[in-house]
């Protein structure tokens, strides 16, 4: 079985790291869920006993496993998806998956229609796909993911689960010259438009789960299940979370790891 281990970047510019372990199956398993293709037609409401959660970015490599693990932990899902056309070939049926078209870029009131006023919580897992508009990287991870925090103002959800990056607090880290933080910010500055995003929700005084992750291999099925079980549990209320993945780490629950992790 893989093992990780968890570290806590805290609130501050420094963010003192400490260090906990953590072991998952999930990251060496797949999660497969049944999944479905329900747009947003006025059929009847078959989520009414579930609790949903809104995903954006859900047909990338981690939200679609987000959207997948929730499935099948019996959650309800409202995929916000660039393409309605291209979601509808990345998820199999499913009753409790609804579609809805959600570019971040196009502001929070359109975000909070996608939202509506059924989810309780929303999950990011968008990230800026290569363009020639230079300022793409901005217009995603940054006002995308600031209008998404709006959107749940306006629509009264107070629970927002971001997936962050590698290395965005890289400059307080002394990191600067790490090639892999060099190399991320080449396209648009994208850590510090995270960074900056970042910042942003903890001051929204919105209920914030931040998942971060070291440099390493971390399987996005991790970074799923972290996300997911964030849900679940309130240890993991107001925390920015750093995912490390470390082998033969002993194994401890998620109320244990979230719950060891300092608030800011
Ligand atoms: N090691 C790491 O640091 C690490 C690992 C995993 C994830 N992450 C972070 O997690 C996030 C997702 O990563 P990933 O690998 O899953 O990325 P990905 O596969 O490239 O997926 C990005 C998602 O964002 C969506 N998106 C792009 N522009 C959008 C917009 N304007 N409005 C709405 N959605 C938009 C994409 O939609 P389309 O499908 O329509 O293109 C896609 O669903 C990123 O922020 C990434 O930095 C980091």
């Amino acid at each position: 079985m893989a093992t990780n281990l968890f570290f806590l970047r805290t609130h501050s510019l420094t963010r003192t790291i400490k260090p906990f372990t953590y072991s998952s199956s999930a990251s060496t398993t797949t999660t497969r869920a049944t999944t479905s293709k329900m747009e947003n037609t006025g059929a009847p409401n078959v989520n009414d006993n579930k609790r949903k959660i809104f995903v954006a970015g859900a047909t990338g490599s981690t939200g679609k496993r987000i959207v997948e693990q929730l499935l099948a932990k019996g959650f309800a899902v409202k995929a916000g998806v660039r393409d309605v056309d291209k979601a509808k070939t990345t998820f199999e049926d499913n009753p409790f998956l609804q579609i809805v078209k959600a570019d971040v870029t196009e502001g929070s009131y359109k975000l909070a229609e996608a939202i509506g006023n059924d989810a309780e919580a929303v999950i990011c897992a968008t990230g800026f796909r290569p363009s020639l508009d230079l300022f793409t990287p901005w217009k995603v991870d940054n006002f995308g993911t600031v209008n998404l925090v709006d959107a749940c103002k306006k629509n009264n959800v107070n629970r927002f689960i971001l997936i962050s990056s590698i290395l965005v607090n890289g400059a307080a880290m002394g990191q600067i010259f790490n090639p892999a933080y060099l190399f991320l910010n080449v396209f648009g500055l994208t850590l510090i438009a995270k960074l900056q995003a970042e910042n942003y929700i903890r001051k929204s005084g919105i209920n914030y789960t931040i998942d971060t992750l070291s440099t390493g291999s971390i399987s996005r099925d991790l970074v799923a299940e972290v996300a997911v079980e964030a849900l679940g549990h309130p240890e993991s209320s107001y925390k920015v979370v750093e995912i490390v993945s470390r082998p033969e780490a002993p194994k401890r629950s998620f109320e244990d790891l979230f719950g060891s992790v300092k608030q800011r």
